[in-house]
């Protein structure tokens, strides 16, 4: 049954249009106009003229299956189209179908952007506890999902929203996503290495994988200048089934506790980060620095990784810090600045500020968190690029040792990593 009627008052000028689709090509038609930044009802439309411009149909499609399909139109062109189906001797449903496969064969999904020069995201803070570990987790899982699948993204008002609440003092207010703030968006679709720089190994252990045995080879050893072997080798994927073999892992060894006292030995310690890892930037898009509490060389070693490069646009790598949205948090951002700028100037290097995280934000904790909150928006250099509330679904994967993406992929906070992702990008 085809029916059109007028459309209500939200699409002003279209009619709603009531028809059938078999179900994959319904989903295939709203990944592609989302990979394409496009509404459904454009591509529709897009689709319909193209196929009765054609001189005949073209090949027939399967329509087996087909249910219920409704979008809206310009005034008339469903009337048009039902003519031009008529004379080519098609059902509405079989035009409807080779229209949007048309559509499909002449709109190919547009290729993943890649960066010229691998992005380095150094993911610090010396205070402990603040959510380094499970944002360089979050962020890295979410830049891998696939470019070809749509996944909930909380958009960038809910943010703002958060902040406005936060200015009024609502303490009812919740970080609860409403369903209008989210938006489902394909994958990033980027290679990705995660590199766990903490003796500590609580990035590896998170994610599944298992420490390197302190005999073996490890990063530490490139760094100190005394490989046994090749790092590739030492590289672990993880979880291919959500993630298509992009999110790749350098596991930690309990021998970083010693990387201080071997780099002290090295020349140019600071690059030594860089020159163990450069060998295998080609192989990413983006590689995440999971950093230990602390401030000692390995700090520095980290950061002057992320500086920016000759030809490499400011923005593109560079130090994102994760605090907490409560004031104690403030002395440890004023050291580590104070160090990484003390580096900028000792080395005579750009080093770059992606954004501040607030971790383990509870707006039921009131005035306490909304106005700790407003003090790191008021920063404004860097800013806020991520608000990630404390919820329960990141112990839970934890604690089973899955990544939070492929083990809550609609929680809030999967959709909030989501969001960091695509402001960081
Ligand atoms: N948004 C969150 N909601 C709930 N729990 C969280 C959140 N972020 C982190 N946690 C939990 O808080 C603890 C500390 O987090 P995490 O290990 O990521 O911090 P860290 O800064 O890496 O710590 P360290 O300084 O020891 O490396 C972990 O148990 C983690 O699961
Ligand atoms: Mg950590």
């Amino acid at each position: 049954m085809v029916t059109s009627m007028t459309s209500p008052a939200a699409s002003s000028d279209r009619e709603k249009v009531v028809s059938k689709l078999p179900g994959w090509l319904r989903q295939s038609l709203k990944v592609r106009a989302a990979q394409h930044g496009i509404e459904i009802q454009t591509a529709v439309e897009q689709s319909i003229r193209d196929w009765c411009n054609l001189a005949s149909a073209t090949a027939s499609v399967d329509t087996s299956g087909a249910d219920s399909f409704s979008t809206f139109l310009p005034p008339g062109q469903w009337e048009s189209f039902r003519q031009i189906a008529a004379d080519r001797r098609v059902s509405l449903i079989q035009g409807l179908a080779q229209s949007i496969q048309l559509w499909l064969d002449s709109n190919p999904a547009p290729d993943v952007s890649r960066p010229e020069i691998t992005r380095r995201i150094i993911v610090c803070n010396q205070k402990g506890g603040v959510g380094k570990t499970a944002i360089t987790a979050g962020l890295g899982e979410a830049l891998a999902e696939d470019s070809n699948s749509l996944y909930p993204v909380r958009v960038a008002k809910a943010l703002t929203k958060a902040l406005r609440d936060s200015e009024v003092q609502d303490e009812g207010m919740e970080l609860d996503t409403n369903p209008l703030d989210v938006e489902n968006l394909p994958g990033p679709g980027q290679q990705v290495l995660l590199v766990d720089f903490d003796p500590q190994c609580h990035l590896t252990n998170q994610l599944g994988a298992t420490p390197l045995p302190m005999n073996g080879d490890s990063l530490t050893n490139h760094m100190a200048g005394d490989p046994k072997g090749d790092l590739r080798d030492l590289i672990v994927s993880i979880d291919d089934e959500t993630f298509g073999g992009r999110l790749h892992l350098l596991p930690a060894c309990n021998d970083a506790f010693l990387l201080d006292v071997r780099l002290s030995a090295v020349r140019a310690r600071e690059a030594a980060l860089e020159r163990a890892l450069a060998p295998l930037e080609s192989d990413y898009d983006v590689i995440i620095v999971d950093c230990p509490p602390s401030l000692g060389l390995s700090m520095d070693a980290a950061a002057y990784y992320g500086r920016r490069r000759d030809r490499e646009k400011p923005g593109e790598s560079g130090a994102l810090i994760v605090v907490q949205a409560e004031d104690s948090s403030a002395d440890a951002y004023e050291l580590l600045t104070t160090q990484i700028d003390d580096l900028r100037g000792d080395l005579q290097v750009d080093i770059d500020y992606l954004g501040i995280v607030v971790n383990l934000y509870d707006s039921r904790r009131g005035y306490i968190a909304t106005s700790s909150l407003q003090g790191w928006v008021d920063i404004k250099d860097p800013r806020v690029v991520g608000l990630i509330g404390d919820l329960k679904e990141q112990k839970e994967a934890v604690r089973v040792k899955k990544p939070l993406l492929s083990y809550a992929p609609k929680s809030q906070q999967s959709v909030g990593m989501r969001a960091l992702a695509r402001e960081v990008l």
